[in-house]
């Protein structure tokens, strides 16, 4: 017997489910840290122009894939391209990729969870902001504290991705992400009132390329994949719940501005308190968890605003953990023909033992020789790994099969079904055959040092 394949119950649940997806800790945790270690305006710039010439268009050849398919990833390639069986191996190193992002991701959000539960008992009352900012380093040193709020966010997820599409993830996304949206804004418009406000905005928005490293043009590469949740395979599996009527095209764009806008608004909110209280920019991965107590610590309701952000926060990376364990579910019950607690089970079990190096990286308790060896701690380098190095690959292969491999009137079929966007048509096909895979193997060989430039 075949089973029917669910699908979003309507366009704005699908919208919200899609945004829940963009927005999560890419913009308010990765963004501002990133931004801060490669040198600020210039990076900026480089991900803006990334997001809407290469992201934007590989977003919506995903959206394109997974609704011509009606599969998740590894069904899809195999499906479209018959002739090749290569193809699915792209789908398997999707997986790959989400599983190893979705492992650390957990710990992170796990720290989330952590500092509402600090913000309730009113952590940063009486401290001065260095000894707020100094509580990250005592959480990411406890490993013990790290492991279980990692487990806490992984039954969570779990939870939810088990209760499937509909009544799991479309109706929590539908009510989370607008309250995100809102109390960013109010956070925003009082950054603004801060005297680090002008220096930070100039930090942002002036670019200054003297600033940038070669791996800072592949890191805003590897952020704007991030943000969007391309190339590994996200949005491709979201794309397959899609029905035929809806606009494909203009999705793309709603979100590529909703991910962009959030994460700079992200970046306009914590750089104030960075200027403002002297802190240095380069703080790397605890960025945003030293520096927005900081901010909260001088509003007036402090324990309210801070507990509300910190259980948002837990909610926005909620909403794309879903996402990226999705994709793993979606291929396990197509593959083998799990159930689906079966694939729920075995992913959640499997990113969370993955997750504990990670959660470890702090204390130095496992892999103590680690950062010696490979210059970066655990974290890191599955940090950098999976997102500068693999999303980029996986982005660039989907990107030359709809290109180049995909049965074309198909595409085209797929792009301007339900769209008043047909001019665009012929541009983004030029994107996606031209312009994105040459741009992202420019990137590739100059940060694997095969050709070099200045
Ligand atoms: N786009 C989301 C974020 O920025 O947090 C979630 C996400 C999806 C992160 C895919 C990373 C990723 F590879």
């Amino acid at each position: 017997m075949t089973q029917q394949r669910e699908h979003w119950g309507s366009k704005i649940g699908f919208i919200m489910a899609t945004a829940g997806s963009a927005i999560g800790l890419g913009s308010l945790w990765r963004f501002p840290y990133m931004l801060g270690q490669n040198g600020g305006g210039a990076f900026v710039l480089l991900y803006f122009g990334f997001t809407l010439f290469i992201g934007i268009p590989i977003f919506i050849a995903e959206l394109i894939i997974g609704r011509a398919s009606q599969k998740s990833v590894v069904k899809a390639y195999s499906e479209l391209a018959p002739k090749s069986n290569h193809w699915r191996l792209l789908g398997w190193l999707n997986i790959f990729t989400s599983f190893l992002i979705l492992s650390y991701y957990s710990v992170i959000a796990g720290w989330t969870i952590n500092y509402a539960l600090m913000s309730l008992n009113n952590f940063t009352e009486g401290k001065t902001p260095s000894a707020i900012k100094a509580i990250y380093e005592i959480l990411y040193k406890s490993a013990d504290i790290s492991v279980f709020w990692h487990l806490i966010f992984m039954l969570m997820t779990v939870g939810i991705v088990y209760g499937g599409i509909r009544k799991g993830i479309e109706y929590w996304s539908r009510i989370l992400t607008p309250a995100l949206l809102v109390i960013l804004l109010g956070l925003f418009f009082y950054a603004t009132t801060l005297p680090g406000f002008s220096q930070a905005a100039h930090y942002i928005l002036y670019p200054d390329f003297s600033k940038l490293s070669t791996e800072g043009v592949l890191n805003a590469l590897g952020m704007s994949f991030f943000t969007l949740s391309i190339g590994i395979g996200i949005i491709l599996t979201y794309g397959s719940y899609m029905k035929t009527q809806e606009d494909i095209p203009k999705t793309g764009f709603i979100i590529g501005s909703i991910s962009v806008a959030v994460s700079i608004f992200a970046a306009l909110m914590i750089f104030p308190v960075i200027f403002t209280f002297g802190f240095e920019p380069e703080q790397g991965a605890g960025l945003v968890f030293k520096t927005l107590p900081v901010l909260f610590a001088k509003l007036p309701g402090t324990t309210f605003i801070s507990t509300i952000f910190f259980i948002l926060f837990v909610f926005i990376a909620l909403t794309s953990s879903i996402s990226l364990l999705e994709v793993l579910v979606a291929n396990f019950i197509e593959l083998f023909n799990w159930t689906r607690k079966k694939a729920v089970l075995f992913s959640g079990i499997g990113a969370f033992l993955l997750g504990i190096p990670t959660a470890l990286a702090g204390s130095g308790d496992l892999f103590k020789n680690w950062q010696d060896i490979y210059g970066k701690d655990f974290f890191a380098t599955i940090d950098y790994t999976s997102c500068s190095w693999m999303m980029p690959l996986g982005g660039l292969l989907t990107i030359i099969f709809i290109g180049w491999f995909m049965d074309k009137r198909l595409v085209q079929e797929e792009f301007l079904q339900g769209t008043k966007m047909t001019k665009l048509l012929h541009i983004w096909l030029f994107l996606i055959k031209w312009f994105a895979p040459i741009a992202v193997i420019l990137v590739i060989l100059q940060q694997t040092k095969i050709i070099t430039w200045n």
